[in-house]
């Protein structure tokens, strides 16, 4: 079947049952949803995931993507390609027209392969894996200040959105600016030390050496910058749901996300 449906379309209502753990709320919608997802009908539907660094955006975002049959954009991805691009030219990081140039012209091509993963070419180049150097990392927010910038790589965004029946998208100002009408917004945190420590141990387990406090101070920069800039700032979008996944692992924060976007908590 190929009807897609708008789940903001869709009438919305609820009534609630008694059960021994005590009032349980039934969405039709989200059930609707969930027979639709069954019976192999299309879902255009809109998610929009925002926090800052670390928070599990990227891991949660993918594995929501796999479990939604949709497609799945790591916009941060962008941002570090143009940074990538920026320092192998020695262009002026501060140099917001500058930055916009070189967005325009620097044959960036992103693919969403299979398992969700957001791949970034560079003039045919594959740099998915180069865009996540230390030294990307320690740049990235600098340039990502740039409205020049930004408004190329929204462009892009909101074109790859119009492209797809249906997208996770996750960053810093999906919700509050990319797709304000996202159907569904959900900003994740946690604290700097558990982002800082989640960090440390991916970097430890690639084999690399990486002092904590070096992370921490890193990831506190980049907070800062990011939340301080003029430009689309990291902000918790008007009517998100918050989810802090410092006591949570994957799976549990996963549940949470399906939960706000299914209605899961329906389950009989
Ligand atoms: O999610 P990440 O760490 O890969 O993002 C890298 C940087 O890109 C981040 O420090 C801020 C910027 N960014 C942004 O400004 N807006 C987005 N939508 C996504 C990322």
């Amino acid at each position: 079947m190929s009807l897609d449906i708008r789940p903001d379309s869709l009438l919305v209502s609820f009534y609630a049952k008694r059960t021994p753990g005590g009032i349980r709320r039934i969405c039709f919608k989200n059930l609707f949803l969930k027979q639709c997802r069954s019976s192999g009908v299309k879902i255009f539907m809109q998610i929009a995931i925002d926090g800052p660094a670390g928070a599990g955006k990227s891991s949660v975002a993918k594995e929501v993507a796999r479990k939604l049959g949709l497609k799945c954009l790591d916009t941060g991805a962008m941002y570090r390609a143009i940074t990538l691009q920026a320092l192998s030219e020695g262009i002026d990081l501060n140099d917001d027209q500058l930055l916009g140039e070189l967005a325009r012209r620097c044959q960036l091509e992103i693919k969403i392969d299979d398992q969700m993963d957001t791949l970034i070419y560079l003039g045919g180049e594959d740099v998915t894996e180069k865009i996540r150097d230390p030294e990307i990392n320690q740049h990235v927010s600098i340039v990502a200040r740039s409205p020049a910038l930004r408004k190329e790589l929204v462009f892009l965004q909101r074109k790859i959105a119009g492209e797809n029946n249906g997208i996770i998208m996750e960053g810093r100002d999906i919700g509050s600016n990319v797709l304000v009408d996202a159907d569904y917004k959900i900003f994740l945190d946690a604290s700097p030390e558990e982002r800082a420590r989640r960090r440390w141990l991916e970097i430890k387990e690639k084999g690399r050496a990486v002092n904590f406090e070096n992370i921490l101070k890193e990831i506190a920069n980049r907070d800062r910058l990011d939340r301080s800039r003029k430009e689309a700032p990291l902000k918790i979008a008007p009517g998100a749901e918050i989810i802090d996944t410092t006591a949570c692992n994957l799976a549990e924060v996963v549940e949470k996300v399906l939960i706000i976007v299914q209605g899961m908590d329906c389950r009989d």
